[in-house]
């Protein structure tokens, strides 16, 4: 029984250092709400998320994940209400849309400042159907500017709330790979969003030291069955 236990211990950190444990963590599953995609967490070309559907609010017609486009309803509904009216700009954008904006950017701008800005077909998060890009009611103008509104202060402090993070925060562009983006929110769930908020941490960050915490707990687990 003791030689179980030890080898269970020793599988379990054999599988912590190839990374084969990965698979089992909510941000390595591509349909989770808190995988993560970045510039180092590429996916395929032909990913389709599952349960894409329209967005009912205001402003550009757009589509979501099921989850996401529901919670993001409820928010216009709520920033309505509050007198700070939103419109959608971006959603959901397939990889040869997402190859399309970038390609554009690169020829305007050039690759350097492209790549601070906009993501390269298969690392955007908008490809997830988990994204909107969010402005004031009757525009579409995507800018820092958009952080000084009463509705950018709104989204920054109320997003959370609904699931929803500021995904590229100001300070964090070495982290994160893209400049402030306060227009950009991303569905984690309300769990997360609020942990990810209260942190003051972008999501990278974040999941880091939460995968910790996971591998921590497993860790204890497996070595309490060894010293019961
Ligand atoms: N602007 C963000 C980084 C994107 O292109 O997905
Ligand atoms: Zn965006």
């Amino acid at each position: 029984m003791l030689l179980e236990k030890v080898i269970s211990v020793l599988a379990l950190s054999a599988a912590l250092l190839d990374g084969s444990l990965d698979t089992a963590m909510p941000d390595k599953n591509i349909d989770s709400r808190i995988f993560l995609i970045n510039r180092q967490h590429s996916i395929s070309r032909r990913y389709v998320p599952p349960d894409l559907r329209r967005v009912i609010a205001h402003g550009i017609s757009q589509e979501m994940r099921q989850d996401a486009a529901t919670a993001l309803e409820q928010m216009f509904e709520d920033a309505k209400e509050a007198g700070l009216p939103l419109s959608t700009v971006s959603g959901y954008r397939s990889y040869s849309k997402q190859s399309t904006i970038y390609s554009r950017k690169v020829n305007s701008i050039g690759v350097k400042a492209a790549d601070r800005v906009s993501a390269r077909p298969g690392t955007s998060e908008h490809q997830l159907g988990l994204a909107m890009d969010v402005a004031k009611k009757g525009s579409s103008s995507l800018t820092t500017a958009f952080a000084k509104t009463e509705q950018g202060k709104w989204v920054y402090e109320n997003a959370h709330k609904y699931g929803f993070i500021v995904r590229y925060p100001e300070g964090y562009e070495d982290v994160t790979g893209y400049s402030y983006e306060p227009w950009h929110i991303r569905y984690v769930g309300v769990e997360y969003a609020t942990a990810i908020y209260q942190s003051g941490l972008p999501m990278e960050l974040y999941m880091s030291g939460h995968r910790l915490e996971i591998f921590d707990y497993l860790i204890h687990q497996a070595t309490n069955e060894v010293h019961p």
